[in-house]
């Protein structure tokens, strides 16, 4: 049946000194085998999946019995779990929803943090695509099943799988592991929030955020999509079919003319970074000292940064006021950059007249050297 001593080994609770019997019942002191299987002795066999949940949560949802081996370990699991879709579809009768076994495993069932877990971040999406990327076992619902093809074109799953970084999200981060929404939000598109704070500060005061959630439209959603969340570039702020303001503005009103005013200006600052950079390099290149304005190019664009996050204000005044400081920078980095090579060129024609000298200087000595000779 799979279940042997040494996968069992490293499951979480034989470590922490649990047993079969702790979870299946018997008796496991009686050589009888009626008698270690009886259900006199607590024999539960073989639990089927609509038990799981209130199995698991017989320990996990009992403070006083977790305490004494974790304090710190939460006990809403099971509370927090009846609140999912999965649990109140189990609940009504439905067996094919996830329960605890399903995301965490079981028998080989490791701590979170464990990277062989199956809920460890990276490893956490496979788990949901086992049902919600089967178009065979999803087919009675009406749920998308795209959801883990989108999710591994996106950002996130770049910077969380690809890059390692264990602060981007995963499935269970928007949706929650065990309730219908991560805590702290009432809402699963509202979870952005949590981690891209100035956007969200930005895009709180506009009024945006409040026609949008008088239509109730998911907020960043509508702009960033939900699954397939990709790196957004300065077109998104274009006018072509596609992008995005004039998926709602029409040529000329409010909407397009600050769409209109925030591109320019953010085309401006990078076109003139770029421009600074490359007199840089180049002066660089040309073995002149210019560090100084190498490092003031990082200010630069760290007003290119803010002011694409200021874009969330939708106000142009905004986003210009960075532009304008980037700019000033940028415009003394090109200037210390053609310095630079002006500079470079006096040396040049110094260096000419001097190797011209030396030269003369030799030969004058060299002629002269031969007269003594002679
Ligand atoms: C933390 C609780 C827990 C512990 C400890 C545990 N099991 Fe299980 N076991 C389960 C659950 C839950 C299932 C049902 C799995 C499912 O359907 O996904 C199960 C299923 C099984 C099955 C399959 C039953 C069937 O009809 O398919 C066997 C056999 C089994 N366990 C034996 C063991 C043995 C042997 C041990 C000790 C080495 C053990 N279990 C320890 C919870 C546990
Ligand atoms: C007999 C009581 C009991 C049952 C039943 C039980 N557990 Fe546990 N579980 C524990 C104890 C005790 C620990 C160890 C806590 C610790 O020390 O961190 C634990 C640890 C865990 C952990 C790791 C927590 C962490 O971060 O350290 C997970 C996950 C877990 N159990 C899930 C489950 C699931 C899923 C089930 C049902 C299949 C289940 N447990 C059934 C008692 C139980
Ligand atoms: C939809 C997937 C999913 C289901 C269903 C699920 N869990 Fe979890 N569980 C997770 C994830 C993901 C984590 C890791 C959270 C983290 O890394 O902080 C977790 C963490 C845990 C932990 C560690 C402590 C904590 O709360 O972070 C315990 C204990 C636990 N789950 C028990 C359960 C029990 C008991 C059930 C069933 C009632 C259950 N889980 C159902 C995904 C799930
Ligand atoms: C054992 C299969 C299974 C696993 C594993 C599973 N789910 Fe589900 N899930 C379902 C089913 C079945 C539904 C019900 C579909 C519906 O709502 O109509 C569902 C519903 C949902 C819904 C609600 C969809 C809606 O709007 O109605 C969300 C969100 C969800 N799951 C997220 C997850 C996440 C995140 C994971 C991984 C941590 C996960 N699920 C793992 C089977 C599964
Ligand atoms: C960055 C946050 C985020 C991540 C990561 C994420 N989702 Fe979603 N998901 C959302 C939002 C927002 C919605 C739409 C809001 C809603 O209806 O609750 C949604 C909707 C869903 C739905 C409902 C059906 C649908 O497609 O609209 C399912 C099922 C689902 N997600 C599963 C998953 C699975 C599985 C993963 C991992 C492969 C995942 N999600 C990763 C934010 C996220
Ligand atoms: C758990 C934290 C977290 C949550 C929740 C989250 N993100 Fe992210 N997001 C990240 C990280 C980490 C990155 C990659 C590093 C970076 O580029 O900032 C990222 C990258 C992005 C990017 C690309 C940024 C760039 O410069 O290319 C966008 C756009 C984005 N997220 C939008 C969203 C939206 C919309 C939501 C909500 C549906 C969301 N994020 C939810 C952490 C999060
Ligand atoms: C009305 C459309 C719209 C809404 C709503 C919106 N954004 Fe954006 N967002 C954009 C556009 C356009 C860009 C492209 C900026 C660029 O590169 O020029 C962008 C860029 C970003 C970036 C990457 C660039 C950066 O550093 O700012 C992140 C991260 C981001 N948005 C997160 C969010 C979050 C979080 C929310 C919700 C609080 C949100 N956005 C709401 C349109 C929107
Ligand atoms: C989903 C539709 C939608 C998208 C996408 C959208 N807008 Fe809007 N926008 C609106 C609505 C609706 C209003 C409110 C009009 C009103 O107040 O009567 C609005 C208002 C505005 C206003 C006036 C705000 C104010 O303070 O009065 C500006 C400026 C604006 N949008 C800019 C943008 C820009 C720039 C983008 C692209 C980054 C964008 N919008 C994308 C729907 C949208």
């Amino acid at each position: 049946m799979g279940v042997t001593q040494e996968t069992f080994s490293h499951d979480i609770h034989a470590q922490k000194g649990l047993t079969c019997v702790s979870c299946h019942g018997g008796d496991a002191s009686s050589d009888d085998l009626a008698k270690a299987m009886s259900p006199a002795a607590g024999w539960k066999g073989a639990i089927s999946r609509r038990q799981i949940p209130q199995l698991c949560g017989s320990c996990h949802s009992n403070p006083a019995y977790m305490r004494k081996f974790n304090p710190s370990l939460r006990t809403d699991q099971l509370a927090e779990y009846h609140t999912s879709v999965h649990g109140k579809r189990l609940a009504a009768g439905d067996t094919d929803v996830a329960v605890c076994t399903d995301c965490h495993g079981v028998h080989d069932l490791r701590a979170p943090n464990d990277p062989q877990s199956k809920v460890y971040p990276v490893n956490i999406a496979n788990a949901c695509a086992r049902c919600h990327a089967d178009a065979n076992y999803m087919r009675k619902y009406s749920v998308p099943i795209d959801q883990f093809a989108k999710y591994n074109t996106s950002v996130h799953h770049e910077a969380l799988v690809v890059q390692g970084d264990l602060s981007a999200p995963t499935c269970t981060t928007c949706h929650g592991n065990h309730g219908a929404a991560p805590p702290g939000v009432d809402s699963v598109p509202n979870v952005c929030s949590n981690c891209h704070v100035f956007q969200a500060q930005m895009y709180d005061k506009t009024a945006h955020k409040a026609v949008f959630d008088a239509a109730s439209l998911p907020g960043c959603v509508v702009c960033h999509e939900n699954h397939a969340i990709v790196h957004p570039t300065d077109a998104k702020l274009s006018n072509q079919p596609g992008a995005t303001c004039m998926q709602c503005h029409t040529a000329g009103d409010v909407g397009d003319q600050a769409r209109a005013e925030m591109l320019t200006g953010l085309t401006q600052l990078d076109g003139a970074i770029k421009e600074a950079d490359q007199k840089l390099a180049v002066a660089e290149a040309a073995g002149m000292e210019v560090s100084d304005a190498r490092l003031a190019q990082n200010d630069a664009k760290d007003s290119l940064t803010k002011a694409r996050v200021a874009i969330h204000s939708f106000k142009p005044e905004v986003v210009r006021l960075y532009v304008q400081a980037g700019l000033k920078i940028a415009d003394k980095d090109l200037q210390a950059g053609q310095n630079a090579m002006i500079e470079r060129n006096h040396r040049r024609i110094g260096l000419g007249v001097s190797l011209f000298a030396i030269t003369l200087v030799l030969a004058g000595l060299w002629m002269y050297i031969k007269k003594i000779e002679h």
